[in-house]
């Protein structure tokens, strides 16, 4: 048994698939395209909103080192991902990278975390963009009743129309086609990237040197009763827990790594992309590199700007100019998060129905959702069914712990992706591979620690709700996708000719 679980798919055979017409998907983006795409997703409500948190409750001014700490890791995690980008270009990103390496048990696993990763980073980045509307609508004098807005569902029933509403939209547009979206997404980044470049340009002329003092705020015992959303590290080892100090950063560099969620999906687009071997390492690590840089900048002027006890947690880099007296710049800063958090939310979802419809085409999940539709050659029906299920989570769910559960799967997906790039060159030494993770074995190694030490900085109760996700989706392997599976009847087909009992061919 051990042997099907462990079955991997061979590398021609994952680029082959891609070529079948009913199942293929246009090739039409370039390195540009993609690193339009990876900036597009990746600036949101990681820098808008989560910075304010973090700096306010974990951090001070020393969140701009959180911010750096998470770009190492993401960034080590990229040249993993590079390799295997250029390597097996076809929709799915890690999930297709570890069935042709580990084996169809931990890519099914790894599938499964990104369906994770991507339907509620989502729904996270919905609800963040509906409270920037909220707000912009609020400036403009209409009050958003509770019971529709964002906050609605703290203290009774609430359904945010306004993320839901979100959502069903751009599922109609990605209906509808790839070239669309493309095009949207760089105007829509444009606008945030000068957002962004506003803030820390202006807000320089704000920073009030004496807010950086303490620039890492002295270690406060937390109160008790909080024990489950403490960092799982620090029950570990029976340290008592608290915030701020020097494991305040890494506390808060677990949850900024939100901000960085993204530049994997360039990676889900490999497909579709004209020349992925030389593109698709360009588009990954050009949008890591630019993001980091802003992410520091904007941290660095935020906490100059306000003091770290009074930043706002739902708007921080607006009401800082507010604090400053610029409330102008505030409504240009909210109406330009609220513009680019589209983007995001529509990237993501993207890369939700691409792995979805990778796992499909495989035989792991119903054929039936790998149909590509004959007209747009979109994979309409898994983008529709996901939209769906996406926008009435987005409607009732809280933000935090869902940002929280995002990033510990997508954390474990840097894991196994970097594992498998160490695997895949011992057992396909002869792969063409345009682009080489530099220092293999050593830098994956790398990788994995430092992954997994941001995932045991996150709260022990976000291991338990990913725990549980995770085992339902082993259920729902054995009892689904092992039997079903493309690979697993292709290869009984084989043996049973070999047998000389010829049987029809699965899928
Ligand atoms: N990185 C994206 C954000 O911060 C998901 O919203």
């Amino acid at each position: 048994m051990s042997s099907t679980l462990f079955r991997t798919k061979n590398v021609e055979q994952s680029i082959l698939d891609t070529e079948e017409p009913e199942h293929a998907l246009k090739k039409s983006l370039s390195a540009l395209d993609l690193t339009v795409f990876g900036v597009g997703v990746i600036i949101g409500t990681g820098i808008f909103v989560l910075t304010g948190t973090v700096a306010k409750n974990d951090a001070g001014p020393s969140v701009a080192l959180s911010f750096v700490v998470s770009g190492v890791v993401c960034a080590l995690a990229a040249l993993c991902y590079a390799e295997f980008a250029s390597t097996v270009p076809v929709a799915g990103s890690a999930y297709t990278f570890s069935y042709a390496s580990l084996g169809e048990l931990p890519a099914w696993i790894i599938g499964w975390d990104l369906v994770l990763e991507f339907a509620l980073g989502t729904a996270v980045v919905a609800v963040g963009w509906s409270g920037y509307i909220a707000s912009l609508l609020e400036n403009a004098g209409w009050q958003v009743p509770e019971a529709i807005g964002t906050r609605g569902g703290a203290d009774g029933f609430g359904f945010d129309i306004f993320a839901a509403a979100l959502v069903l939209v751009l599922t109609a547009i990605l209906v509808v086609g790839m070239k669309l979206s493309a095009r949207v997404t760089s105007v829509v980044v444009a606008i945030k990237v000068t957002v962004v470049l506003v803030v820390i340009i202006a807000g320089i002329f704000f920073i009030n040197s004496d807010n950086y003092s303490p620039f890492i705020p002295e270690s406060k015992p937390q109160e008790a009763g909080r024990s489950l959303d403490s960092p799982l590290i620090q029950l570990m080892f029976g340290w008592a827990p608290a915030d701020f100090g020097v494991m305040g950063i890494f506390t808060a560099a677990s949850v900024v790594f939100f901000a960085y969620i993204g530049f994997d999906v360039v990676a889900t687009a490999a497909e579709e992309t004209k020349n992925p071997q030389r593109d698709m390492p360009r588009g990954i690590l050009g949008s890591l590199i630019i993001c980091t840089t802003l992410y520091v900048a904007v941290s660095i002027v935020v906490t100059g700007m306000q003091h770290y006890s009074e930043l706002s947690v739902d708007a921080p880099l607006a009401d800082a100019f507010k604090a400053v007296g610029h409330p102008w710049f505030a409504g240009f800063i909210s109406f330009g998060a609220a513009v680019g958090l589209t983007t995001v939310c529509m990237i993501l979802l993207l890369g939700q129905t691409r792995v979805f419809f990778a796992m499909s085409r495989d035989g792991l999940l119903p054929r039936f959702f790998s149909r590509v539709h004959p007209r747009f050659r979109t994979p309409h029906r898994p983008t529709i069914l996901l939209g769906v299920i996406i926008a009435i989570v987005a409607g009732f769910t809280p933000l935090e712990e869902l940002a929280a559960l995002v990033n510990i799967g997508t954390l474990f997906a840097f894991v196994l992706v970097a594992i498998s790039v160490i695997i895949l060159r011992r057992t396909r030494p002869d792969l063409p591979r345009a682009f080489r993770t530099p220092w293999v074995p050593v830098l994956p190694i790398v990788s994995v620690l430092a992954s997994l030490w941001l995932m045991l900085n996150l709260p022990a109760e976000t291991w338990v709700r990913f725990a549980i996700w995770m085992a339902i989706g082993v259920v729902v392997y054995f009892l689904y996708g092992r039997s079903h599976s493309r690979l697993g009847r292709h290869e009984e087909t084989t043996t049973d000719e070999v047998k000389g009992q010829p049987r029809g061919q699965g899928g």
